[in-house]
């Protein structure tokens, strides 16, 4: 393992790391090729730089394969001239048992003073797995930012309801959703 430069040790750590151990940024610039009919940058063509920053994120966290289990919320808000350098930032905001969650803020640094605005928010749900695609455990997350925080305890709700969509889970289980929505039901 020293051989191909990191430590067993390291690979297989289930220490507890800080959201910003898994920060990832990646930096694009918008190219013909890179556009709709209205000179704005292509929605796929963003899913797929978001998707690579996200599982970056997602490794740096657990040192795993880490593969797309669901993309559960996308919100494109505003469009993204040809020619626009982009930023995306990936962090992990909440780690489960063989999941975790990443949260990407895009970034767009088109004006000329060199002010970014938030172009796009999105959030992917990663799966950890050992070579042969089996789920494996990955090791805590601590949030240390009120944003770190208000999205770590977020992520519980956003799970449950990416399992219902995906039909992995009862809704009468998704026991966080259903105290959303009927905050009286625990009280009874
Ligand atoms: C993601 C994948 C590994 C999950 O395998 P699985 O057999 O469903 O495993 P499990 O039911 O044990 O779930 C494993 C974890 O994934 C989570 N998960 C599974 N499907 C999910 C979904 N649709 N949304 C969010 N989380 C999901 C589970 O909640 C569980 O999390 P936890 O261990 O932290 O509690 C498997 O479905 C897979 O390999 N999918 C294809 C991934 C891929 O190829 N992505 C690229 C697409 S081009």
């Amino acid at each position: 393992m020293e051989a191909l430069g990191f430590t067993y040790h390291k690979i297989f750590d289930m220490t507890s790391k800080p959201v910003s151990d898994s920060l990832t940024v990646m930096t694009e610039i918008v190219l013909p090729n890179d556009t709709n009919n209205l000179n704005n940058l292509f929605g796929g063509q963003l899913l797929s730089w978001m998707d690579r920053c996200a599982a970056i994120a997602a490794h740096r966290h657990c040192g795993r394969i880490v593969v797309t289990a669901s993309v559960n919320n996308v919100s494109f808000q505003r469009p993204i001239p040809q020619g626009s350098i982009v930023t995306l930032e990936a962090r992990v905001s909440r780690t489960f048992n063989s999941s975790l969650e990443i949260f990407v803020d895009v970034f767009l640094e088109a004006n000329a003073k060199g002010k970014r605005l938030q172009a796009n928010e999105a959030i992917y749900t990663f799966v950890a797995v050992d070579q042969l695609g089996n789920p494996i455990q990955v090791p805590p997350v601590v949030p240390e930012t009120d944003i770190e925080k208000k999205r770590y305890d977020g992520a519980l709700r956003r799970k449950q309801l990416a399992l219902i969509l995906a039909g992995k889970m009862d809704p009468n289980n998704a026991t966080e959703l259903r105290a959303l929505f009927f905050p009286d039901e625990e009280k009874k």
